[in-house]
């Protein structure tokens, strides 16, 4: 079985200084669109759905979510519909993320915080499958048994493409990250870097998601000293940090998930966190769309970043 993204060895002046070697998944390389751990995330719900003849999907995101943007052009290339329930205000409704999904079929339903809070209720799930019986339900950012499946062929990918110690990959709703603990025979480190400042519920989250078999798993680790502030907060210093070090390796990271990562590499191997020889290697889990959302509201300066195709003409 041939890999489905390549693994790319980078050099950095630090990873010379602290004789290191470090390698990049390239899953935001799988596609244009529904890249990184959302293709993985996604495939084998999308398999099911067809599987059971579903119409098509139901699942949930925030108004700049890279789940929303994928799953929506996903489920149009499956021939499957597609319903958004995202949460705030439908004045977000033209927003980048929001205006691909829409131009890709899916039917976006707003709903304020407070209904966006049952997303996980039994009984709302139950309630919402009543009155769309023909669709699947998917939860927010895809985290359920099944994209743990999709997350688990990472492994199994690198185990034929190198040898390596650790494997670094940022944290959402700690779907990838179980997927990647379940995938592992405790043969690496799996650390995983929230990005998250409340964090404190997200190993069970994690546990929680495991299949038993992985439950013992002790190859893994959650560190939450790297939020830089809360979910997509981050100072201007550490945009450019990441900048930065996206010019010296050539491949772009953002901030909001993988470029936390990028710091917390950094931060870790300047304090010695890693021995000499020791070999790493980041999952790069996409999300560059979500660059789209910061650029509207100013937070981020285009000029400064890459460049997203076009927003659809509505
Ligand atoms: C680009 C990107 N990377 C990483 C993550 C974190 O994944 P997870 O929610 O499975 O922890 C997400 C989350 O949704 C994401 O969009």
């Amino acid at each position: 079985m041939s890999a489905l993204s390549a693994l790319q060895p980078i050099s950095h002046p630090m990873f010379t200084l602290h004789k290191i070697s470090v390698q990049v998944k390239r899953d935001d390389q799988i596609d244009e669109v529904i890249s990184g751990n959302k293709w993985r995330k996604l495939k084998y719900n999308l398999l099911h759905a067809k599987a059971i003849n579903a119409k098509g999907i139901i699942t949930f995101g925030g108004c700049f979510s890279n789940h929303i943007h994928a799953c929506a052009l996903a489920c149009k290339q499956q021939q499957l519909s597609a319903i958004g329930i995202i949460r705030g205000e439908a004045d977000n409704q033209d927003n980048y993320t929001l205006a691909w999904a829409k131009h890709w079929g899916m039917q976006l339903s707003f709903v304020d915080r407070k209904t966006y809070r049952l997303r996980n209720e039994k009984s709302y799930l139950q309630h919402l499958q009543q009155q769309y019986p023909d669709y699947l339900i998917v939860p927010e950012g895809g985290s359920n048994a099944l994209a743990l499946i999709g997350m688990a062929e990472v492994i199994d990918e690198l185990n034929q493409q190198s040898e390596f110690d650790t494997l670094l990959s940022p944290v959402g709703s700690g779907g990838t990250l179980a997927g990647l603990i379940s995938a592992d025979k405790n043969q690496h480190k799996i650390l995983g870097i929230s990005v998250l400042k409340q964090d404190g519920y997200l190993v069970k989250q994690v546990n929680d998601l495991l299949p038993e078999h992985a439950k013992a798993h002790t190859n893994w680790q959650l560190m939450s000293q790297y939020h830089g502030g809360g979910y997509a907060k981050f100072s201007a210093q550490d945009a450019q940090r990441i900048r930065s070090f996206s010019a010296v390796v050539g491949i772009d990271f953002e901030p909001v998930y993988s470029g936390k990562m990028i710091l917390a590499l950094l931060d870790l191997m300047s304090t010695g966190y890693f021995p000499a020889h020791h070999r790493i290697v980041l999952l790069h889990t996409g999300g560059l769309q979500g660059l789209a959302g910061m650029f509207e509201r100013g937070i981020l300066n285009p000029n400064e970043w890459p460049s997203l195709p076009a927003p659809p003409v509505q």
